[in-house]
């Protein structure tokens, strides 16, 4: 069975980095439009760059948890039959073990140079504007995609997600397309959708099954279902 698994924010919850529109959430301490567009970026580059150096050590502070676990887990049993589709910036998934993974919305630990292109893995700040490791430019920015920027990876991902039999949605409250419209297209496809979130989101099209609560409990739950299934 051909499974796509789309993470966000909330997977990472309990591992200590916050969520974006849950109260506390990162978006009620900072203005959007001040730190994640290229508007903003372009207004006052510090002060973005600011921002994800903070949330790049933050990441480095924390751990994965039981759901991150056991996608991981999942993967170890099916292999590349399940694409895990992350929202995310952190590398929570990674350091879990899962490898079958995309990062649609970027990365914080990669920098992203805007005179030559280059992506380099990077852990280091960027507010003291070090040179593009490529092309020597000191005009790294972070490797995030940023409102109004182009997502990567989308072929890859529709083709999964039209060619799955199962599609799971995991700690995201559907607010951001195009990750917003996966659900309807892999329902247009036929393949069954279920929802695993602390409450059940406003998704433009209903999930044949919602089940609510703790991604730290729904996740290995549900895991261990399809693993005897
Ligand atoms: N377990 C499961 N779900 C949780 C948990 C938890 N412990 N904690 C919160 N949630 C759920 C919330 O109920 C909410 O539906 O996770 C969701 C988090 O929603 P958002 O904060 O909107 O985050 P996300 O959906 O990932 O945001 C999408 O928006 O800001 C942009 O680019 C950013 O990738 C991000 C995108």
């Amino acid at each position: 069975m051909r499974i796509v698994v789309l993470t966000g924010a909330g997977i990472s919850a309990e591992s200590g980095v916050p969520t974006f529109r849950d109260s506390g959430g990162l978006w009620e301490g900072h203005d959007v439009e001040d730190v994640a567009t290229p508007e903003g970026y372009e207004r006052d580059p510090d002060t973005v760059l600011r921002f994800y150096d903070a949330r790049r050590r933050a990441a480095a502070s924390v751990t994965p948890n039981a759901a991150h676990r056991a996608l991981a887990r999942l993967e170890g049993a099916i292999g590349e039959d399940l694409l895990v589709v992350t929202q995310n910036v952190d590398d929570l998934h990674e350091r879990a073990g899962s490898h079958s993974l995309v990062h649609m919305h970027g990365e914080l630990r990669r920098a992203l140079c805007t005179t030559c292109g280059a992506r380099p893995e990077w852990d280091a700040d960027l507010i003291d504007r070090p040179h593009c490791p490529a092309c020597g430019e000191r005009t790294l920015r972070p490797d995030v995609v940023w409102f109004g920027e182009m997502p990567y990876d989308l072929d890859r991902i529709e083709q999964a997600v039209v060619g799955c039999e199962l599609f799971v949605s995991v700690g995201t409250s559907g607010a951001v397309y195009p990750a917003a419209g996966y659900v309807a297209l892999a329902a247009a496809f036929g393949a069954r959708t279920v929802e695993l979130n602390l409450e059940p989101s406003d998704a433009a099209v209903p999930f044949d099954e919602v089940r609510a609560g703790r991604a730290t409990e729904v996740v290995p739950a549900w895991v261990e279902e399809v693993l005897v299934a």
